[in-house]
């Protein structure tokens, strides 16, 4: 059974909202390796690929659906920051949007009966959880080191030390 065209619609638009992603943690690596904190600038990096993959998930899932993959111009995301804790305090504010996000998608599929859609979601709802307590552990790590540049350098250390997800790479 073919997508109704709100749910196809939808499922476009958190496509981009992806990517969006992907490209803003893009740009909050490149500030990381603007300030030289190459750990925080890898672990970004990383993220970005992860965001990537969570497009992907979207893409192939329209496309088993015999839906139509309509990509959209990608907005330029926030260029420089206040600081490395700002950074990662910006990442977190990204990934309660893209909950709401995908909160909001969940309900319309519902809604719209795409039964599909709502399983091939929740596996969305439950990376979010994940996602949100990752980027809230690191910004109450910022906040206890507050500016001691050895607990900083450590800090930096331990974000770099993030393994590459092999998953990305799909
Ligand atoms: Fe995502
Ligand atoms: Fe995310």
């Amino acid at each position: 059974m073919m997508l109704n065209d709100k749910v196809q619609e939808a499922i476009n638009r958190q496509i981009n909202n992806e990517l969006f992603s992907m490209y803003s943690y893009l740009s909050m690596s490149a500030y990381c390796e603007h300030r030289q904190f190459r750990g925080c600038a890898r672990w970004m990096r990383l993220q970005s690929q992860e965001e990537h993959s969570h497009s992907m998930r979207l893409y192939d899932f329209l496309i088993a659906r015999q839906g139509r993959v309509k990509l959209q111009p990608i907005a330029q995301p926030q260029f420089d920051f206040a600081s490395i804790p700002d950074v990662f305090q910006k990442a977190l504010e990204q990934e309660q949007q893209v909950t709401a996000q995908i909160n909001k998608l969940y309900e319309m599929s519902f809604s719209e009966k795409a039964f599909a859609a709502l399983v091939e979601l929740e596996w969305f709802i439950n990376e979010q959880v994940e996602e949100e307590k990752t980027a809230r552990d690191i910004v109450y790590k910022f906040q206890l080191v507050k500016d001691d540049p050895a607990a900083l350098l450590d800090l930096d250390r331990e974000l770099g030390a993030r393994p590459a997800d092999a998953t990305a790479a799909e």
